[in-house]
């Protein structure tokens, strides 16, 4: 088969690295891909979001199926001009992946058929927004609508700083159109896990758990980022957590969809708070996550591209998914200054290091090839990652392994699954 991978990140390089081992994948492209994904595919320079270009291209190459990573593309609706086109295509259609492009539906969704998450109330006009903060407690969470880069959440910890938000989000816009509709959300407090599953549009299939550590420095400080580092699976994640999911989220979101006449196809990303009072909603992606997606797939046994085509196909349910019974850790490698400000261009050293060694791996995120050698062109840049028999040996070893490459400005979080400690 002809495969087509559309996306430039670490995730998207994890996805080509594990295309790449089904004996089905005869050749491998992938657009616009990284320096780091050439080792699998074929880079080709058309952005994720021309459509048009990438059906032209995946019709005049025969590819017989293209594997969306990116939000983007997802929420702008790629899948439906792909099956315009008579194209096959792994992911949501946009009025379905609508569950990440959009926090008042998904939240809509979630109080319709009572899937548990967050008490909330959707705004669509500051005023109103405004007057409801003067009743509400604290802390609250307000969150811009639209899909923001990860960025669109601010925890409100007293009335000023909320009318402060509405603002950021509402009126000056700073996350654009994101911020026309706003949520209000309930704070709430516990673990975070991760869980990404495949979905054919009414059979799903979970993956195993993850955690992901989403600011920037030590000890969860700092601003909010794609994410710097994961472990997977979470030991926090239990039966009884993975019991309660099942009966009242997974299926349950799959089955909303399909009722609303949305039915979902590749991949839910559920991101979950094990509060107090159970396991919550936080957040729905419509794509694997990065950097989850990096220990996730590292620790799958089945042949992804039969699991694919399972979700093109609605026949997911003839597949089990089957994971490796070890752990993994992803720690990132990313440039000094990032997620604000940062240089690019530097040269990387090390990644020989990589060469051949069962179990580690540097999955490129932000890189570019200039005359031969791998430079910085991106805030994350790598995605150390390492196996082990349990977290503790993967997490040794991802910190062992972070030590073989760099450049000028590299900066990583030195606790990357310090969690497990508390086990
Ligand atoms: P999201 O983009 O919805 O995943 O939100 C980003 C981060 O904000 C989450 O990973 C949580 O750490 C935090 N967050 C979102 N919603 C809530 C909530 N209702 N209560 C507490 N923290 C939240
Ligand atoms: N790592 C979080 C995300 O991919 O959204």
């Amino acid at each position: 088969m002809k495969i087509l991978i559309v996306g430039s990140g670490g995730r998207e390089h994890a996805i080509a690295w594990k295309t790449a081992q089904s004996p089905k994948a005869e050749k491998i492209y992938c657009a616009p891909g990284n320096a780091g994904i050439e080792e699998y595919a074929e880079c080709v320079p058309i952005r994720a979001m021309e459509f048009e270009k990438l059906a032209v291209f995946a019709r005049e190459k025969e590819i017989d199926l293209t594997v969306v990573g990116m939000d983007d593309p997802l929420v702008g609706g790629i899948v439906d001009v792909f099956e315009r086109e008579g194209l096959r295509i792994f992911g949501p259609r946009r009025d379905a992946a609508i569950l990440e492009g959009s926090k008042a539906f998904s939240k809509d969704l979630m109080k319709k058929y009572g899937i548990p998450t967050a008490a909330y109330e959707n705004f669509d006009d500051p005023k109103e927004a405004l007057a409801y903060l003067e009743h509400a407690e604290f802390p609250i969470v307000l969150k811009a609508d639209g899909l923001a880069l990860g960025k669109g959440v601010l925890i409100c910890n007293t009335l000023e700083e909320a009318k402060e938000g509405v603002k950021t989000i509402m009126e000056d816009k700073q996350f654009g159109s994101a911020g026309n509709r706003m949520v209000i959300e309930e704070f709430m407090t516990g673990r975070e896990v991760s869980v990404l599953s495949f979905v054919d549009g009414k059979t799903i299939k979970c993956m195993t758990s993850a955690q992901d550590h989403k600011r920037a420095l030590d000890g969860d400080k700092g601003l909010n980022t794609g994410g710097m580092g994961t472990f997977s699976p979470s030991p926090f994640y239990t039966d009884e957590v993975d019991a309660f999911c099942k009966e009242h989220i997974y299926q349950a979101t799959v089955d909303a969809m399909a009722a609303e006449g949305r039915a979902f196809q590749g991949v839910i990303f559920f991101g979950l708070m094990l509060t107090e009072k159970g396991p919550r909603v936080l957040e729905y992606n419509a794509r694997f996550g990065d950097p989850e997606a990096q220990v996730v797939l590292t620790r799958m046994k089945n042949d992804i591209v039969e699991v694919f085509e399972a979700c093109v196909d609605g026949t997911l349910d003839q597949i089990d998914l089957e994971f490796e019974d070890n752990a993994a850790v992803c720690v990132v490698l990313a440039s000094g200054g990032y997620p604000v400000a940062y240089e690019k261009g530097y040269p990387i050293h090390g990644l020989e290091n990589f060469k051949g060694r069962d179990g580690y791996y540097v999955f490129h995120a932000g890189t570019k090839l200039v005359d031969g050698e791998f430079v910085t062109n991106g805030g994350r840049v790598l995605g150390v990652t390492a196996t082990g028999e349990d977290l503790k040996t993967a997490r040794a070893n991802a910190y062992e392994a972070v030590k073989l490459v760099g450049f000028e400005k590299a900066y990583c979080r030195g606790d990357i699954g310090k969690a497990i400690d508390e086990v």
